[in-house]
């Protein structure tokens, strides 16, 4: 399985931070908001990534990222002009792609969960058809809305409805099998001028292939698309990381346990950083986590 992880937009609900520098760069803590999700993809054992992003946003990605062997992964950089919807990265990545099944994660979308590695591999490992993950909140006219039947069984998904039916979100990590871009093509711009990924699960759900994953009260699941989201972001991964002195959305930390890379290499990124505590836990990890290879 390949991964894209799509980081490209314009940032308006963050702007003035976002004018000149691209959101997915910004901060949440003490790490680039890319980071969480890339490591999310790096923990669902996705080795092939392709990040795509603005064309003038791409050199600073490059800068931060690399071409992935410090993290023992594979970076493809793409660029998309305009944001024309989330579903346009299969259309973008199609070639590269090459037939092969995809897991899409958003650059803006952190999740931390107990037994994440596990809930990735699974959805990773699922043959046919596509998975999502839905988790509830306050505010779902914000997000993609599942529906669900008396047996909870999802019987929709609805793009930022005006009256949700129900107050489960849709987050902003998908797996889905190598029909993807078939699929995608099919998919025709919306009322907001945009390939919706709203609409590419839909055609999932209608053919009865689309599992709905339901994140419960032990995760978390936040985007950082907007200043109160990004400043929430924020404070939850200083409130775990100085708690428990655990990481979160360290992709260096995330492929030493996945056997990505040694702790050899994983201290050469501890003692890249020795001044910051980031730098010091990496160092921490290193001395006494066996990697899980
Ligand atoms: O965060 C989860 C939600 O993400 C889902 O519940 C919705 O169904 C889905 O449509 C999406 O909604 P948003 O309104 O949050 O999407 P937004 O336009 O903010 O884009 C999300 C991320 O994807 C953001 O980091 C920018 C990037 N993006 C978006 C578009 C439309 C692109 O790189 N290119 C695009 O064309």
């Amino acid at each position: 399985m390949k991964g894209i992880l799509l980081s490209g937009g314009s940032g308006t609900r963050l702007h003035p931070m976002t004018l000149a520098t691209s959101k997915q760069l910004l901060p949440v803590y003490d790490k680039p908001m890319i980071y969480y999700p890339l490591s999310t993809l790096i923990l669902a054992g996705i080795r092939d990534i392709m990040i795509i992003t603005t064309p003038h946003d791409q050199e600073q990605f490059k800068r931060l990222l690399g071409d992935g062997s410090q993290f023992g992964v594979t970076f493809t950089y793409r660029s998309q002009p305009n944001p024309d919807g989330i579903a346009q990265a299969f259309l973008i990545g199609e070639d590269w792609l090459d037939g092969a099944p995809c897991a899409l994660a958003l650059g803006d979308n952190l999740i931390f969960a107990d037994h994440l590695p596990l809930m990735l591999r699974e959805a990773a490992l699922r043959e046919k058809g596509a998975t999502v993950f839905a988790y509830q909140v306050r505010d779902p006219e914000r997000y993609g809305v599942v529906t669900f039947d008396e047996k909870g069984q999802a019987l929709d998904i609805t793009e930022k409805p005006a009256d949700p039916a129900s107050n489960w979100a849709v987050t902003g990590l998908y797996f889905y099998d190598h029909r993807v871009c078939d699929m995608a093509r099919q998919v025709r711009p919306s009322a907001r001028g945009e390939l919706e990924i709203t609409d590419l699960n839909q055609m999932y759900l209608d053919e009865g292939t689309l599992q709905v994953d339901l994140l419960g009260r032990g995760c978390a699941w936040l985007d950082a698309g907007m200043p109160d989201s990004l400043m929430q972001a924020g404070t939850f991964v200083q409130a775990i990381q100085s708690r428990q002195g655990l990481l979160v959305g360290s992709p260096a930390e995330a492929a030493f346990r996945m056997g990505f890379i040694d702790a050899e290499q994983l201290r050469a990124h501890g003692r890249k950083m020795s001044k910051t505590e980031l730098g010091r836990m990496l160092l921490q990890v290193a001395d006494t986590l066996r990697s899980l290879a």
